[in-house]
């Protein structure tokens, strides 16, 4: 039997951002935004994206959906080519994939009713006559969690966690088969997060929705997704089953991001070895050779400042993209974090040349 086709699947795909123009208007410098970036989302499922600020999150989920161009690479979704679609074609795709904005307070106009902010796609595609629409609406409000009552209030009398329900049922009302959350959480407190996240997690299992869910929490991701990728200056640099890259991470960035995190359970808490990486994120216009991650990571080998690692999968669906951990799978979890810490001073590690045969 041959395998499904996956809801969304990307190959290769890279985009560039010019930042700077010579006095001709040619361009001069780039910002290396995404590159060369591969995965697939199955439907009905989440797929977490984490990596720290600007490490091109967000303009991969863009490009993804294509709401932006990509420069290069291919991006299928229900088995079709996404990039090759005429507009007119891409407009009536555009009710499948719809997007999840960070904050609730300036995604909805303050001065339009929530009927009407909730109604304003079906209204763009025309699939429905206004009785339609406000019925949807009062359908939708429902599955949100809120009253059909508010349909002609404006939004400025709703909490953050309303609003956010407002803006999660505005993206859902063409019932979309993938969904592209950008940070939907990191605009509200704690305890609205998690009743936000719980409500994302029902619609999913009840309209059979794909998530591609952006965070630079990996608690957060690890919440909610099925697959987690973690991105470094616009490369995937591991990606595998939510519960691996949690727990059994391979990668010494993704080592560092869990080190960064709060425990939930205190005594783990204290128990947490903290990495400090050394620097500031390098610069997204001039990369560091080789492994982009070499001038921060405590475990960096000469090889890493000259050869991009490439992302090597295991048999189990876990990839990771390091010269040294890929060929070592006891190099995870506790035992890498324990590895990047034992030097004593967990900041930067000169390159060291390896004697060959030693075992890292
Ligand atoms: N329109 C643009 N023009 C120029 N540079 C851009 C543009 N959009 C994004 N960038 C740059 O591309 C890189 C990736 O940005 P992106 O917003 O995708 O990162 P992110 O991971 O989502 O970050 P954050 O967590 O802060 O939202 C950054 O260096 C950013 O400055
Ligand atoms: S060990 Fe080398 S390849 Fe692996 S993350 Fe560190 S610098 Fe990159
Ligand atoms: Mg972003």
């Amino acid at each position: 039997m041959k395998p499904p086709v996956p809801l969304l699947s990307v190959r290769n795909l890279s985009r560039n951002f010019v930042v700077r123009r010579d006095m001709l208007g040619r361009p001069r410098e780039f910002v290396h935004a995404v590159d060369d970036v591969s995965f697939e989302v199955d439907a009905g499922t989440t797929l977490g994206i984490v990596g720290e600020s600007g490490s091109g999150k967000s303009t991969l989920g863009r490009l993804a959906l294509r709401l932006i161009e990509a420069d290069d690479g291919r991006i299928s979704f229900a088995g079709r080519d996404l990039r090759a679609l005429p507009p007119g074609e891409l407009r009536s795709l555009r009710s499948d994939m719809t997007m999840i904005f960070q904050d609730p307070y300036s995604a909805l106009d303050p001065r339009w009713t929530v009927g009407r902010s909730v109604a304003e796609p079906l209204r763009v595609t025309g699939s429905a006559n206004p009785a339609e629409q406000r019925a949807a609406v009062v359908e939708m409000l429902g599955l949100v969690g809120l009253d059909a009552d508010v349909v002609d209030r404006l939004p400025g009398a709703f909490s953050g966690g309303q609003r956010q329900r407002l803006v999660i049922a505005r993206a859902l009302i063409t019932r979309p088969r993938l969904v592209f959350c950008d940070e939907p959480v990191s605009a509200l407190d704690v305890s609205t997060r998690a009743q936000v996240l719980g409500l994302l997690r029902d619609l999913q299992r009840d309209l059979a929705l794909a998530y591609l869910f952006v965070s630079h929490d990996l608690g957060i991701v690890e919440a909610v997704s099925d697959r987690i990728a973690v991105m470094y200056l616009g490369s995937i640099v591991e990606v595998g089953p939510a519960g691996a890259v949690a727990h059994q991470y391979r990668h010494p960035y993704t080592a560092s991001l869990v080190s960064a995190s709060p425990a939930a359970d205190p005594v783990a808490q204290r128990a947490r070895r903290r990495v400090l990486l050394a620097g500031e994120p390098p610069s997204p216009v001039d990369p560091p050779s080789g492994c982009a991650f070499h001038p921060r990571c405590p475990l960096a080998q000469p090889i890493c400042a000259v050869e991009k690692p490439a992302l090597k999968t295991g048999h189990d669906g876990h990839a990771v993209a390091c010269h040294v951990t890929a060929g070592n799978p006891r190099l995870a979890g506790e035992a890498l974090l324990s590895r990047m810490t034992s030097s004593g001073q967990p900041t930067l590690v000169s390159p060291q040349p390896v004697a060959e045969g030693t075992c890292l």
